[in-house]
């Protein structure tokens, strides 16, 4: 129901105001002790909201900002693959707010819906001093208002599609579906997750730039994703590289 925020059995939520940002808040959390696999942490707002790559992540009241604490016993190289299911969970949770928007999943981990950025997320990791690390999955999601992105990929939010999305629906929906990916993949691997992910993903078998940094980009046909996640993109002279960490473009054709 709108006004009321549903989350899977044995999560938890806590909920603030304003913060500087909720992956510091679930950090500190863990740090303390404080927190469990399925804490929450949901803010209104956020004074500072951290993308990738040492961004800055717009966060006025109206929009979504929370994180997950998750701490799946696998090392930590194959932690990283379940932002993918992370990935999955948002679009799966805004079509079925909105299936006009159509979201699909861009390389690593955005969420875009007619051309325009509506989510993404940030996926930190916290060692133990015994056992597996903790895992802080932040997701951020344009509701009300989108930055103007400038040069970079153009950001949208969910009402300039036409979309009023309740922040206690979204949040629920989200939760719900991550917990649905969080048991295929520790039941499946990696496999599932992937193939559903290709299916939603942008601009496969296509040509695309990738940003490495401020003065290194790649240009090749984007095949897919390898067994940890890399992008793998062929290059016009036969190479086929996988990469890490970048930004992905679309070049118009
Ligand atoms: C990106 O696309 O660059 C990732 C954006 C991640 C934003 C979310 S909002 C909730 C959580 N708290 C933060 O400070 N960042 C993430």
């Amino acid at each position: 129901t709108a006004g009321a925020v549903t989350l899977p059995m044995g999560w938890r939520l806590i909920a603030h105001d304003a913060v500087d940002s909720t992956n510091a808040v679930a950090r500190a959390l863990i740090t303390k002790g404080a927190a469990e696999e399925g804490t929450v942490v949901w803010a209104r707002e956020q004074t500072g909201g951290r993308g990738r790559q040492g961004r800055v992540w717009h966060s006025p009241p109206g929009n979504l900002y929370h994180s997950y604490v998750l701490r799946p016993d696998v090392p930590l190289a194959e932690a990283a693959r379940l932002s993918f299911g992370a990935a999955l969970a948002v679009a799966e949770a805004l079509e079925a707010l909105c299936p006009i928007a159509d979201p699909r999943c861009k390389w690593p981990n955005d969420i875009v819906c007619h051309g325009g950025k509506v989510a993404g997320m940030l996926m930190e990791t916290v060692s133990a001093a015994s056992g597996p690390p903790w895992l802080v999955l932040g997701i951020g999601v344009n509701l009300k208002t989108a930055p103007i992105t400038g040069a970079l990929f153009p950001a949208l939010a969910m009402e300039d599609l036409g979309c009023p999305v309740g922040l206690e629906d979204l949040l629920s929906g989200i939760a719900q579906r991550l917990a649905y990916w969080l048991a295929k993949w520790r039941q499946d691997g990696f496999a599932p997750v992937r193939a559903a992910w290709l299916e939603r993903a942008l601009g496969v078998g296509k040509p695309v730039e990738v940003r490495l940094g401020p003065h290194r980009t790649q240009r090749g046909i984007f095949q897919g994703l390898d067994e940890a996640g890399c992008l793998v993109l062929a290059e016009e002279d036969g190479m086929v590289r996988l990469i890490s960490a970048g930004d992905v473009f679309f070049p118009p054709q």
